[in-house]
Protein backbone atom coordinates (compact mmCIF):
# COMPACT_ATOMS: atom_id res chain seq x y z
CA UNK A 1 0.00 0.00 0.00
CA UNK A 2 1.41 4.30 -0.75
CA UNK A 3 1.80 5.52 1.81
CA UNK A 4 0.45 8.73 1.80
CA UNK A 5 1.66 12.69 2.49
CA UNK A 6 -0.57 14.55 4.31
CA UNK A 7 0.99 17.97 4.55
CA UNK A 8 -0.40 21.11 6.25
CA UNK A 9 0.84 24.78 5.12
CA UNK A 10 0.20 27.50 7.51
CA UNK A 11 1.71 30.27 5.16
CA UNK A 12 2.07 33.58 6.98
CA UNK A 13 -0.27 32.27 9.35
CA UNK A 14 -0.05 32.08 13.37
CA UNK A 15 2.36 33.42 16.18
CA UNK A 16 4.40 30.76 17.96
CA UNK A 17 2.41 30.54 21.21
CA UNK A 18 -0.22 29.99 18.62
CA UNK A 19 1.47 27.64 16.51
CA UNK A 20 2.17 25.71 19.55
CA UNK A 21 -1.17 25.31 20.79
CA UNK A 22 -2.47 24.17 17.46
CA UNK A 23 0.16 21.92 17.99
CA UNK A 24 -0.92 20.66 21.55
CA UNK A 25 -4.53 20.19 20.72
CA UNK A 26 -3.50 18.28 17.35
CA UNK A 27 -1.30 15.95 19.32
CA UNK A 28 -3.68 15.50 21.94
CA UNK A 29 -5.65 13.14 19.40
CA UNK A 30 -3.26 12.27 16.75
CA UNK A 31 -2.61 8.21 16.26
CA UNK A 32 0.30 7.71 14.18
CA UNK A 33 -0.66 5.59 11.06
CA UNK A 34 1.69 3.28 9.19
CA UNK A 35 0.27 3.96 6.30
CA UNK A 36 0.55 7.93 6.45
CA UNK A 37 3.00 10.47 6.87
CA UNK A 38 1.65 13.89 8.35
CA UNK A 39 3.96 16.80 7.51
CA UNK A 40 3.45 20.19 8.90
CA UNK A 41 4.95 23.69 7.68
CA UNK A 42 4.60 26.15 10.10
CA UNK A 43 6.29 29.62 9.83
CA UNK A 44 10.13 29.83 10.23
CA UNK A 45 10.42 31.28 13.52
CA UNK A 46 8.08 28.91 15.07
CA UNK A 47 9.86 25.58 13.37
CA UNK A 48 12.23 25.26 16.06
CA UNK A 49 9.77 25.05 18.63
CA UNK A 50 7.67 22.95 17.14
CA UNK A 51 10.44 20.25 16.37
CA UNK A 52 11.33 20.33 20.52
CA UNK A 53 7.51 19.39 20.97
CA UNK A 54 7.48 16.43 18.14
CA UNK A 55 10.84 15.27 19.55
CA UNK A 56 9.73 15.82 23.48
CA UNK A 57 6.42 13.71 22.67
CA UNK A 58 8.57 11.08 20.24
CA UNK A 59 6.13 11.77 17.41
CA UNK A 60 5.94 10.40 13.92
CA UNK A 61 5.09 13.86 12.49
CA UNK A 62 7.88 15.78 10.28
CA UNK A 63 8.17 19.44 9.84
CA UNK A 64 8.88 21.16 6.48
CA UNK A 65 9.61 24.84 5.33
CA UNK A 66 7.48 26.70 3.10
CA UNK A 67 10.68 28.84 1.03
CA UNK A 68 14.49 28.80 1.42
CA UNK A 69 17.31 31.02 0.55
CA UNK A 70 18.69 30.67 -2.98
CA UNK A 71 22.11 31.06 -1.44
CA UNK A 72 23.73 28.76 1.05
CA UNK A 73 25.27 30.19 4.28
CA UNK A 74 26.99 33.92 3.63
CA UNK A 75 26.28 37.79 3.47
CA UNK A 76 22.60 37.11 2.59
CA UNK A 77 21.50 39.48 4.92
CA UNK A 78 17.30 38.19 6.18
CA UNK A 79 17.61 34.78 4.53
CA UNK A 80 17.16 31.25 5.73
CA UNK A 81 19.88 28.70 3.99
CA UNK A 82 18.68 25.00 3.58
CA UNK A 83 21.80 24.03 6.31
CA UNK A 84 20.29 26.08 8.78
CA UNK A 85 16.34 23.86 8.27
CA UNK A 86 17.97 20.95 8.07
CA UNK A 87 18.59 19.93 11.49
CA UNK A 88 14.54 20.93 11.49
CA UNK A 89 13.13 19.90 8.51
CA UNK A 90 12.70 17.02 6.12
CA UNK A 91 10.68 19.14 3.57
CA UNK A 92 10.70 22.37 2.05
CA UNK A 93 7.97 23.78 -0.03
CA UNK A 94 9.20 25.30 -3.33
CA UNK A 95 7.86 27.31 -6.11
CA UNK A 96 4.52 27.51 -4.71
CA UNK A 97 1.84 29.80 -6.91
CA UNK A 98 1.74 32.54 -4.33
CA UNK A 99 5.89 32.74 -4.42
CA UNK A 100 5.43 32.42 -8.05
CA UNK A 101 3.17 35.76 -8.07
CA UNK A 102 3.85 37.56 -5.48
CA UNK A 103 7.76 37.17 -5.20
CA UNK A 104 8.52 36.29 -8.36
CA UNK A 105 9.91 32.91 -8.09
CA UNK A 106 11.06 31.47 -11.67
CA UNK A 107 12.62 28.26 -13.20
CA UNK A 108 16.23 29.86 -12.15
CA UNK A 109 15.35 30.29 -8.76
CA UNK A 110 13.40 27.08 -8.48
CA UNK A 111 16.12 25.19 -9.38
CA UNK A 112 18.81 26.84 -7.24
CA UNK A 113 16.60 26.49 -4.41
CA UNK A 114 16.22 22.41 -5.20
CA UNK A 115 19.79 22.24 -5.09
CA UNK A 116 20.57 23.25 -2.02
CA UNK A 117 17.77 21.33 -0.61
CA UNK A 118 18.66 18.39 -2.00
CA UNK A 119 23.06 18.70 -0.96
CA UNK A 120 21.29 19.10 2.81
CA UNK A 121 19.42 15.82 2.20
CA UNK A 122 15.66 17.60 2.55
CA UNK A 123 13.37 16.87 0.07
CA UNK A 124 11.81 19.98 -2.36
CA UNK A 125 8.12 19.71 -2.89
CA UNK A 126 7.68 21.51 -5.90
CA UNK A 127 4.48 23.44 -6.51
CA UNK A 128 3.48 23.28 -10.21
CA UNK A 129 0.10 24.09 -11.76
CA UNK A 130 0.44 23.28 -15.15
CA UNK A 131 1.87 20.77 -16.63
CA UNK A 132 4.82 22.10 -18.40
CA UNK A 133 6.15 23.95 -15.54
CA UNK A 134 7.69 20.98 -14.54
CA UNK A 135 10.23 21.33 -18.07
CA UNK A 136 13.76 22.62 -17.16
CA UNK A 137 13.73 21.52 -13.41
CA UNK A 138 16.62 20.39 -12.64
CA UNK A 139 16.81 17.04 -10.24
CA UNK A 140 12.99 16.60 -11.10
CA UNK A 141 13.70 12.76 -9.77
CA UNK A 142 14.65 13.94 -6.15
CA UNK A 143 11.50 16.08 -6.05
CA UNK A 144 7.80 15.68 -4.93
CA UNK A 145 5.19 17.18 -7.14
CA UNK A 146 2.24 19.36 -5.86
CA UNK A 147 -0.09 19.63 -8.24
CA UNK A 148 -1.97 22.98 -7.14
CA UNK A 149 -4.34 24.45 -9.68
CA UNK A 150 -4.32 28.40 -9.52
CA UNK A 151 -8.55 28.43 -9.20
CA UNK A 152 -8.41 26.13 -6.45
CA UNK A 153 -5.75 27.36 -4.42
CA UNK A 154 -7.72 29.52 -1.56
CA UNK A 155 -11.00 29.37 -3.35
CA UNK A 156 -12.75 26.83 -1.70
CA UNK A 157 -13.25 25.50 -5.09
CA UNK A 158 -11.26 22.32 -5.04
CA UNK A 159 -10.26 20.98 -8.32
CA UNK A 160 -13.13 18.58 -9.83
CA UNK A 161 -11.46 15.16 -8.92
CA UNK A 162 -12.04 13.61 -12.14
CA UNK A 163 -9.52 16.61 -14.02
CA UNK A 164 -7.11 16.60 -10.94
CA UNK A 165 -6.55 12.61 -11.62
CA UNK A 166 -6.26 12.80 -15.71
CA UNK A 167 -3.51 15.56 -14.82
CA UNK A 168 -1.84 12.75 -12.21
CA UNK A 169 -2.08 10.43 -14.94
CA UNK A 170 -0.27 12.52 -17.60
CA UNK A 171 2.45 13.71 -15.13
CA UNK A 172 2.54 10.06 -14.22
CA UNK A 173 3.90 8.90 -17.92
CA UNK A 174 7.03 11.27 -17.52
CA UNK A 175 7.69 11.63 -13.62
CA UNK A 176 8.01 8.69 -11.06
CA UNK A 177 7.70 9.89 -8.56
CA UNK A 178 5.06 11.29 -5.66
CA UNK A 179 2.98 13.59 -6.53
CA UNK A 180 0.51 15.84 -4.23
CA UNK A 181 -2.99 17.49 -5.04
CA UNK A 182 -3.82 20.97 -3.00
CA UNK A 183 -6.50 22.84 -3.64
CA UNK A 184 -9.39 23.46 -0.70
CA UNK A 185 -8.64 20.09 0.16
CA UNK A 186 -11.01 19.28 2.85
CA UNK A 187 -11.91 16.80 5.18
CA UNK A 188 -15.07 15.70 2.90
CA UNK A 189 -12.79 15.81 -0.31
CA UNK A 190 -9.71 14.80 0.84
CA UNK A 191 -10.50 10.90 0.06
CA UNK A 192 -11.27 11.67 -3.69
CA UNK A 193 -8.02 12.95 -3.96
CA UNK A 194 -5.81 10.40 -1.92
CA UNK A 195 -7.76 7.75 -4.06
CA UNK A 196 -5.57 9.24 -7.06
CA UNK A 197 -2.41 11.26 -5.73
CA UNK A 198 -0.04 10.34 -3.02
CA UNK A 199 -1.41 12.80 -0.71
CA UNK A 200 -2.43 16.21 -0.32
CA UNK A 201 -0.93 19.92 0.60
CA UNK A 202 -3.71 21.72 2.79
CA UNK A 203 -3.75 25.59 3.41
CA UNK A 204 -6.36 26.60 4.86
CA UNK A 205 -7.81 23.64 6.51
CA UNK A 206 -4.77 23.11 8.25
CA UNK A 207 -5.04 25.89 10.21
CA UNK A 208 -7.93 24.35 12.28
CA UNK A 209 -6.12 21.30 14.67
CA UNK A 210 -9.35 19.52 14.35
CA UNK A 211 -9.92 20.09 10.93
CA UNK A 212 -6.48 19.18 9.70
CA UNK A 213 -7.40 15.79 12.51
CA UNK A 214 -10.22 15.15 10.34
CA UNK A 215 -8.47 15.11 6.83
CA UNK A 216 -5.77 13.02 8.46
CA UNK A 217 -8.55 10.78 9.18
CA UNK A 218 -10.18 11.21 6.48
CA UNK A 219 -7.73 10.61 3.81
P1 LIG B 1 -5.71 25.96 0.29
O1 LIG B 1 -4.14 26.16 0.01
O2 LIG B 1 -5.88 24.60 0.88
O3 LIG B 1 -6.05 27.06 1.26
O4 LIG B 1 -6.39 26.10 -1.01
C1 LIG B 1 -3.38 25.13 -0.53
C2 LIG B 1 -1.97 25.61 -0.76
O5 LIG B 1 -1.80 26.77 -1.13
O6 LIG B 1 -1.00 24.87 -0.55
Amino acid sequence: MKKLLIVGNFKSNKTTSEALDWFDKFSKDFRANPDKEIVICPSFTSIPYLHRSITDRALKIYLGAQNISLFEEGPFTGEINAEQIKEFCRYCLVGHSERRSNFSEDLESINKKIKNLIRQEITPIVCISELNQIEGIDDLGKCIIAFEPISAVGSGQAEDPGSARSFAEKLRQTFPGKILYGGSVDSANVSSYTSSFDGVLVGAESLDPQKFLEITNNA
